[in-house]
């Protein structure tokens, strides 16, 4: 059989990828060698440096056609999806090949049913004038000459489409033989993934047989089960944007919530799903003609159109019209009536205790619900939905699980708390498990864990009083530090809270006023590791400070890392930015909202339902896994191969032979960001909404 193209042209949302999708698993699973080249795929890779003048669509056609050209030459069938929008492209790619070895299919679909569709809601903002030439509505479409086939994609469903493209392509290939139908060949696309992610989940709660998880406790009978470790640093932002993309924070150039975008400014901005400048894995399957149903994901807002639906997670802001994917979704969703569906708790810190886990239980209820809901209601391959209330719950109730019998933590209703939740959630999952069929593999997974906190160290205070940080005036009581407030010409390192402290250096022809010459850089940041090293506690005895350089941690070192990375004895002690403060060491929890701090050791188990509900007692533990190795193990579920090269592994699940493998932390990948690229970030407004939320759970 010799290599073949099949070019399919029309406007974006008429089906060129679902359809070539569609025919490739076909005609892949009759054992022929097809290659998929998709116009949205080639845009992110070979083609990234093509825009969409004519003369770009041009080159875009033309380096599309020569590979095609070339992988025929090879004995591949081609499956070109590009909307190549005017006849002299499509004469000029037909001219590259044989007649006989090129067929072009024209999808016809109406502008008006395409733009109703606007599946990636690229419609909308070409309207709105956001997006410049766009095909059909500010650059020209001309309707196929002389096309070797039509379908009409508007008339006919997916199934009578590939239908219909089948049958033509067998006559006109009779080498092609005989191929089977969408209909019988479905039962091989059927594997579906379920992510049900819990926020700072322990394995000392999740895995404590005697709170009663039996939900959670049967997917790790039959499945894999283990501690899953954690990013560094082990917080929400950056470590589920790992998980959902397999790169390390290094790579993706997040070190937290609030990152610094460029060294040419010392401020810090909160990052948002803009912020991720690589697929995230669900783009990797929707790549693959499926479709997801995601919900309170991390690091989601404001939603990005994609093929399937958002609703957005924390820091989102609910009342925005980009919490959702399509945007009206909330609305429609049947369960929540009149009850208010929450990305966060509100008001942290100053509602009271028993309020707070009243909305604790409520918010849960509503995010199960919706997503039930959006199970039963919507088609769908892949869905992952992120619980942030385990998080909150621990950071309100730790000190009573942990510290139970001790001071005032002796009732038995204190005892409870987070058990009696964690019973609560885990009957949530069985009712969402139900939903799903045996062809799904469920993952439950935490971004880290959790442990006690035995307070703080204000970091600042600390190189204030070391002569390393100036300020302007001094302050007036407790306060946040400003970048303003800061006296860059006396100041050699400054830092950011939150759980961990990010010492960043102010370096000569580096940062805008820097004083530390670079040629010091080195031997300074060494002297400053070792006098962090020997920080001690209020009785004299050493801390037991982590203090690491990032090219240390990571595979790549992207964005603006901080110069160090310090976890103030262990992970015990928080790291506190704030200056005006009496003492360096603060001891025990402030106002008991921050009895938890967060700890490396999460949780991952991993089951084929199909394994649980035939009664598979696998029950295997994981000696080793990583956040970074979600991503390959769900797409190797799907028998997908990442588009590049991810530093993670995949961690086997079920029944079969595990290969072990080298940790691959420092595996160089070569990705690059540059945050330079438009993206849209948080309004003034907005950012000082979020800013106040994460100021309130303590990561700032
Ligand atoms: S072509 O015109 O050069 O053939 P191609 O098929 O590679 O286009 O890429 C089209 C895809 O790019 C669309 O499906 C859409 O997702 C995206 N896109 C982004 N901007 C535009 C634009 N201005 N016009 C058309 N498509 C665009």
């Amino acid at each position: 059989m010799s290599g073949k193209t099949i070019w399919f042209t029309g406007l974006s949302g008429s089906g060129k990828s679902t359809l070539s999708h569609a025919v490739k698993d076909i005609l892949s699973e009759k054992g022929y060698p097809v290659v998929l080249l998709d116009g949205d795929v080639l845009r992110k890779g070979l083609n990234r440096d093509l825009g969409f003048s004519a003369s770009d669509r041009a080159e875009n056609i033309r380096r599309a056609g020569e590979v095609a050209k070339f992988l025929n030459d090879l004995g591949h069938i081609v499956l070109a999806a590009f909307i190549t929008p005017v006849e002299s492209l499509r004469k000029a790619v037909r001219s590259v090949f044989d007649d006989d070895k090129f067929v072009e299919i024209y999808l016809e679909c109406p502008l008006t049913v395409c733009e109703s569709r606007d599946p990636k809601g690229l419609y909308a903002l070409a309207r709105r004038g956001v997006i410049k030439e766009f095909t059909g509505v500010s650059a020209p479409f001309q309707n196929p000459e002389s096309p070797d086939f039509s379908v009409d994609t508007d008339k006919n469903d997916l199934e009578q489409s590939v239908n219909l493209v089948l049958n033509f392509l067998q006559l006109k290939f009779p080498d092609l033989g005989k191929t089977a139908t969408r209909a019988s060949s479905r039962k091989n696309k059927t594997r579906k993934v379920a992510v049900i992610g819990l926020d700072c989940a322990p394995p000392k709660i999740v895995f404590d047989e005697s709170n009663g998880l039996n939900n959670i406790r049967s997917l790790m009978n039959s499945g894999v089960w283990g501690v899953l470790r954690s990013t560094d640093p082990p917080i929400t932002i950056p470590a589920w944007t790992t998980i959902t993309t397999g790169r390390d924070p290094g790579e993706l150039g997040l070190y937290g919530f609030r990152n610094r975008l460029t060294r040419d400014d010392y401020a810090m901005v909160t990052v948002n799903s803009s912020n991720v400048l690589c697929p995230r894995v669900w783009d990797e399957i929707e790549n693959h003609g499926r479709r997801s149903i995601l919900v309170g994901i991390p690091q989601t807002f404001p939603a990005k159109p994609h093929s399937g639906l958002t609703i957005s997670g924390f820091p989102a802001l609910e009342n925005s019209p980009d919490f959702t994917y399509p945007r009206d979704l909330i609305h429609s969703l049947d369960c929540l009536g009149s009850k208010d569906y929450r990305a966060d708790v509100r008001d942290f810190r100053s509602i009271p205790k028993d309020q707070l886990e009243n909305s604790l239980y409520k918010m849960v209820n509503a995010r199960f619900e919706v997503s039930k809901e959006l199970l039963q209601k919507e088609p769908w391959d892949f869905f992952m939905m992120v619980e942030i209330a385990t998080d909150r719950l621990q950071h309100a109730f730790w000190d009573t699980y942990e510290n139970f019998g001790t001071g005032s933590h002796n009732s038995d209703r204190c005892k409870k708390v987070i058990p009696d939740f964690y019973r609560y959630l885990d009957g949530k999952i069985g009712e969402i498990l139900e939903t799903m069929s045996d062809e799904t593999t469920v993952i439950i997974v935490s971004d880290h864990g959790a442990r006690s906190s035995s307070g703080g160290v204000c970091v600042n205070e600390w190189l204030i009083r070391n002569g390393l940080l100036a300020l302007k005036q001094n302050p007036v009581g407790e306060t946040s530090l400003s970048i303003d407030a800061i006296d860059w010409e006396r100041t050699y390192v400054w830092s950011e809270g939150g759980y961990y402290a990010r010492i960043f250096m102010n370096v000569k022809g580096r940062e805008p006023r820097g004083i530390i010459e670079s040629s010091d850089y080195e031997n300074f940041r060494n002297t400053l590791r070792e006098k962090l090293l020997s920080m001690e506690d209020l009785s004299g005895e050493c801390l037991s400070n982590l203090v690491l350089k990032p090219e240390d941690l990571y595979s790549e070192v992207n964005g603006v890392a901080p110069d160090l990375i310090v976890y103030f004895d262990g992970l015990s002690k928080r790291s506190l930015g704030n200056v005006g403060m009496k003492n360096i060491l603060v001891t025990g929890p402030n106002d008991g909202l921050d009895a938890c701090n967060h700890d490396h050791d999460g949780i991952f188990v991993a089951t084929r339902l199909a394994d649980m509900r035939h009664g598979l007692n696998l029950g295997r533990r994981l000696e080793e896994a990583f956040c970074r190795d979600v991503t390959p193990t769900i797409l190797a579920e799907f028998g997908i191969e990442s588009s590049s090269s991810l530093p993670g592994r995949v961690l086997a699940i079920g029944g079969e032979h595990v290969v072990s493998q080298e940790p691959s932390s420092l595996k160089k990948t070569g990705f690059v960001v540059d945050f330079e690229q438009e993206g849209r970030g948080f309004t003034p407004e907005e950012e000082e909404i979020v800013k106040k939320r994460l100021s309130d759970l303590g990561y700032i």
